[in-house]
């Protein structure tokens, strides 16, 4: 019988899986049950599974999600309430019934208007079952001038459509935690970009609670983890809090790399030490107050986003038979 994560790192921080809602039965249930104490949805709270036609929402699936999780005592983090995909076309339809092309007083009244009964009919319905919200999610692109991703949200409302989404998450959710989540945050030149806009947000008064890394990494990226340690402390240092939200490690180190169908034993051993490398900062992280959850994007590798129709990957802790990769003994086996 092999160890729980969850209990291994009971005195660090929740251990998370993204999950969807036919893991709440069979295999994958037992292991997430043992191992995990939080989940999140992978895509069921998103706006197209919630909202796909305006104002009647759906939470089926969602729900599933989140009584399963209430049955064994785990949190749940949402995600997630405003991103630049999964949103169905009608939320950027104007009065016509075209899309959106101008921020004309008119659109953005509209789009608020939607942005606000959206969130809060999807906060509210779970209310303090969802204990962390990521309210907004990828907003910036380091390589637009000045650093907002040029997603329809950000055309027609300008970049205040964070702070909106934001103040709507705090009145209908006051008692969850709002973070801003985002990708690649360890990068130089959009860290400091994400850094300057939550700095931002802090002093207009807006209630931002944390920043979530998604944390996609690889078996050789980023080259040396210091860099992450470096960008939690970074966070820290404005008072926020930070969650790593969508941990894997691909095996790839690109996506031009062709792909294999099995996992080497030179591939497994090098991913195994790279979580061990990391849990052992996010530990040391912990223990500096830095850090409150780590969530990875997946339980076993027969699901992961990151195998497509041309390539399959392993990036999770366990294999396509359910079964503990070095992976996972890279997480248990600590110091
Ligand atoms: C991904 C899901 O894993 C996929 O199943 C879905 O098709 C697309 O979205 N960043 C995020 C997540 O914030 O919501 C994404 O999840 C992965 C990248």
């Amino acid at each position: 019988d092999i160890p729980s994560i969850a209990q291994v790192y009971a005195d660090y921080f929740p251990i998370g899986a993204a999950i969807q809602p036919d893991m709440t039965t069979g295999k994958n249930a037992e292991i997430i049950k043992k191992h995990f104490n939080s989940v999140v949805a992978e895509t069921r709270m998103k706006w197209q599974p919630t909202e796909p036609t305006e104002n009647k929402f759906t939470f089926t699936d969602s729900d599933l999600i989140v009584n399963f999780a209430k049955e064994n005592h785990m949190k749940v983090r949402g995600h997630t309430l405003i991103w630049h995909t999964a949103v169905p076309s009608w939320v950027f339809q104007d009065v016509n019934g075209k899309e959106m092309t101008e921020p004309t007083e008119e659109n953005k009244a509209l789009l608020r208007q939607r942005m606000e009964n959206h969130i809060k009919n999807v906060v509210t319905h779970f209310g303090d079952d969802v204990y962390a919200w990521d309210v907004v999610n990828e907003a910036i692109d380091e390589k637009q001038p000045d650093g907002f991703r040029n997603s329809k949200w950000y055309q027609i409302l300008g970049p205040e459509y964070i702070e909106d989404a934001f103040e709507y998450a705090h009145k209908y959710a006051p008692n969850a935690k709002l973070y801003i989540n985002e990708y690649e945050t360890h990068i130089k030149k959009k860290r400091q970009f994400l850094y300057d806009l939550v700095k931002g947000l802090k002093s207009k008064g807006i209630q931002i609670d944390g920043v979530g890394h998604q944390s996609h990494f690889n078996v050789n990226w980023p080259a040396t983890l210091d860099v992450i340690g470096e960008t939690l402390e970074m966070f820290a240092g404005l008072g926020v809090d930070n969650q790593i939200t969508e941990l894997d490690v691909s095996v790839y180190q690109n996506k031009s790399v062709a792909g294999n169908s099995t996992l080497s034993q030179v591939l497994a051993e090098q991913q195994g030490n790279r979580y061990h490398d990391l849990f052992d900062l996010f530990r040391r992280e912990k223990t500096k107050g830095r850090i409150t959850g780590v969530t990875l994007w997946g339980i076993a590798d027969d699901h992961t986003w990151l195998t497509t129709k041309s390539r399959k990957d392993f990036p999770l802790l366990f294999d396509e038979q359910l079964k503990p990769k070095r992976a996972y003994w890279g997480v248990i086996n600590l110091n």
